[in-house]
């Protein structure tokens, strides 16, 4: 698969973008560079970050290692969108220049205060000897496009934790009148943690505040990345990635994101669960989820992968792309999470669905009976190849199958994922780009979402079933376009 990097080659720093443009040359025209999924100009694309709506405009950044299809040297890379489903390359903007960064800009999350944009993210030092110590530093984003980083980090390294302290979210407490800074943790005898921060002025004093308490949670997983505190339909939503931890329906799958609803007390900084641990996502490749919101809408990005996962587009120098946008709401103690409604601006026409062969870039309505189906999709004209996706109404049953994919992929971590579905299954919406698939169960009940690498002759489906079927051709949300 992939080649190997040595670490020189992993982190060596960007200086223009006269470095990169042979390699943005040579991979633009690869048939699986997406149509409406934003995707790394060139290199590494991984969590999405600083997601917020500010001034109209919905804010966006990618984690981007600019060399290949390695996670090297972090930096931030902006688009911006007026609708979330047209998105426009602004260009790289947070980099690691300072010595609290010189390894990498690593994740974090966005606030809108008083009409300025300010990031909090992991800056990762290291030493000489490769010793790590994760700073939480923030930064003003200006109308430039340049990140105005504070002279100091807000958060020093954390002695009584490993090194594996990072991915800040921040959030303002009415109640309290205080910002909280949330941060991903590992005690030292390998447990997953949030621990949190807190201060009256945004960019002010930040004192450690504790772990926060998530009853039940205590042994779950050795590490938790990127945690997320929401506040959706009047409940708190605790979001996060546990690592190194097998759960049932997940298939051999080791790091999995996934979320509790239930009740955070900011006081006492405990957590009182509603309900179970669920993944948000039924397919394999979704990590890193990150929420953005504006007046009355909670929106969801992740990234469209996973860590220690391989793509065959590695030995073309790029990987990785961020879901769909998903707007949120909570049913009982699960979120359901429907595609956002102005992704039917990308509808280019209809297309006749009887001839059973996709346009590229395509959307999938398929109306049911609410019986059993088979949804064979992406195969070839004989029907091989591609995924099956399959419902049992007795059971209630859905099963994502990928052992047929003729390009076959990590398939360490299985090739059948199995769910029971929470209610009766009547309607599917399913996005195709050129190397992903999103389904969206009963407008968002549940979604499987997974990238795959069609051959040129596969692009057909079938559906085994009764029901009514509408297809469209999407157009390019997403402009294919050098900027830096
Ligand atoms: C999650 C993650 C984060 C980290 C970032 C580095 O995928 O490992 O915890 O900040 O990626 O790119």
């Amino acid at each position: 698969m992939s080649r190997e990097w040595t670490k020189e080659e992993r982190y060596k720093v960007f200086t223009d973008e006269s470095e990169i443009a042979p390699l943005y040359d040579k991979i633009k025209d690869s048939p699986y560079r997406q149509k409406y999924h934003i995707m790394p100009v060139t290199g590494l694309l991984n969590d999405p970050n600083g997601f917020i709506y500010m001034g109209g405009l919905w804010h966006l950044f990618y984690q981007w290692c600019p060399w290949g299809a390695v996670h090297g040297l972090k930096h931030w890379y902006h688009l911006v969108s007026t609708d979330l489903a047209h998105w426009e390359n602004v260009g790289l903007c947070v980099k690691p220049d300072t010595d609290y960064d010189n390894k990498g800009v690593y994740s974090g999350s966005g606030f809108a205060y008083d009409d300025r944009y300010y990031i909090f993210y992991t800056g990762n030092h290291r030493d000489e000897d490769w010793t790590r110590r994760p700073y939480t530093c923030a930064a003003e984003i200006t109308m430039a496009n340049t990140a105005r980083k504070l002279d100091k980090p807000l958060i020093k390294p954390n002695p009584d934790y490993t090194d594996n302290v990072r991915d800040p979210k921040i959030v303002y407490n009415e109640e309290l009148k205080k910002y909280f800074i949330f941060l991903g943790a590992q005690t030292k005898d390998k447990k997953g943690r949030i621990i949190a921060y807190s201060s009256k002025d945004i960019l002010g004093k930040y004192d450690f505040a504790g772990e926060l308490k998530v009853e039940g949670y205590e042994d779950f997983g050795e590490m938790w990345e990127c945690p997320s505190v929401e506040r959706i339909d009047g409940k708190d939503v605790l979001i996060f990635c546990p690592q190194n931890i097998h759960l049932p329906n997940s298939g051999d799958a080791k790091d999995h994101n996934g979320y509790v609803v239930g009740d955070l007390d900011y006081e006492m900084l405990t957590f009182k669960p509603a309900g179970h641990f669920h993944v948000l996502d039924e397919g394999f490749d979704f990590y890193a989820a990150q929420c953005a919101a504006n007046s009355d809408r909670k929106i969801l990005s992740a990234w469209m992968g996973l860590p220690d996962s391989e793509y065959p587009t590695d030995d073309e120098d790029w990987s990785g792309c961020l879901t769909l946008p998903r707007e949120l709401h909570v049913k009982g103690s699960r979120l359901t999470q429907a595609p956002v409604v102005e992704l039917a601006g990308l509808r280019h026409h209809a297309v006749d669905a009887t001839k059973e062969t996709l346009p590229d870039g395509a959307e999938l309505v398929i109306d049911t009976d609410g019986k059993d189906f088979a949804l064979r999709l992406l195969s070839d004209e004989d029907g091989k190849g591609g995924i099956l996706f399959t419902y049992d109404a007795r059971k209630k049953s859905l099963t994502f199958d990928r052992s047929g994919l003729s390009q076959k992929l990590n398939e360490q971590y299985g090739n059948v994922r199995t769910h029971t579905a929470v209610s009766a299954v009547t309607r599917l919406r399913v996005f195709i780009d050129r190397s992903s698939v999103e389904i969206f169960v009963n407008d968002g009940d549940e979604v499987f979402t997974s990238r795959l690498f069609p051959r040129e002759n596969e692009h057909h489906f079938h559906f085994d079933g009764k029901g009514e079927i509408k297809l469209f051709s999407l157009i390019h949300g997403v402009k294919e376009e050098f900027k830096i």
